[in-house]
């Protein structure tokens, strides 16, 4: 589904992502898990096209992506569930939904179904100002407004961020229900226990590198990663 060859990125002097290759497939769960400035943001906006690469390739289903604007990166099916969830605090739940939806020009009705279905809660706040909803019910709504674009591929910075443990287990419950109705997902976490758990891939990032892979069940194995990311 996605290929990233050789990609680079650096903000001003600093490279941030130094030379990376991996592949997301069609269907998988995909996580890269990694220290604090390992440049695993870096990775997922440069496939967005919110930061350009310095040099290295982008490719979605053999189309070249790189540098393309983020809205053609969007109407091609990448979407991106950013670090800190950003919904828009005044506007309600329903029109920070239609948002995700800004792209389109057919009918949202079916994907709104999709999401509520998803999502009760959100179906039960539609009218609330997403300023005023908890933590984890800002990440649904985060998660939603990105499958309102109808994606392939959803990219997901840390959504376990700052969220108690139970809603925590309830987001990757959803990660997972989402994956199963035929989205691809690329997920980044601090979370590496619960990260390596539901990936069906999994690469380790080390200041700007890829210094492991494997499947999720083997990282979760490795003493390496034990030691470094699993306390
Ligand atoms: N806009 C920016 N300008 C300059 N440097 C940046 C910028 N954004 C990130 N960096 C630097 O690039 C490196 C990688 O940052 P990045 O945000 O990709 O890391 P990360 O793996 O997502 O970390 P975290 O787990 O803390 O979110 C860091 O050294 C960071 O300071
Ligand atoms: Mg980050």
């Amino acid at each position: 589904m996605l290929r990233i060859d050789e990609l680079r990125v650096n903000y001003g002097g600093i490279e941030a992502v130094k030379g990376i290759t991996f592949q997301v497939p069609e269907r998988e769960i995909v996580t890269l898990i990694g220290a604090n400035g390992a440049g695993k943001s870096t990775t997922l906006r440069s496939i967005a096209g919110l930061v350009k690469p310095a040099s290295g390739r982008i490719h979605l289903q053999g189309d070249d992506i790189t540098g393309l604007s983020p809205d053609r990166i969007v109407s091609k099916g990448v979407t991106l569930v950013p670090e800190g969830r950003r919904v828009f605090p005044d506007l309600t739940v329903l029109e920070n939904l239609k948002i995700g939806a800004y792209l389109r020009k057919d009918d949202l009705e079916d994907d709104l179904k999709w999401v509520y279905d998803l999502f009760p809660r959100l179906k039960e706040r539609s009218w609330q100002a997403a300023g005023t909803l908890s933590g984890g019910e800002q990440q649904m709504l985060a998660v939603g407004r990105a499958l309102m674009s109808r994606p392939k591929i959803m990219m997901m910075d840390e959504p376990s961020l700052g969220l108690a443990p139970i809603v925590v287990r309830g987001i990757f419950d959803i990660i997972r229900e989402i994956n199963r109705q035929g989205v691809t997902i690329l997920l980044i976490e601090q979370n590496a226990n619960m990260a390596l758990n539901i990936a069906d891939t999994a690469y380790v990032l080390e200041t700007g590198r890829i210094t492991l892979s494997g499947t999720g069940k083997e990282l979760l194995n490795n003493a390496a990663v034990k030691k470094a990311y699993l306390g």
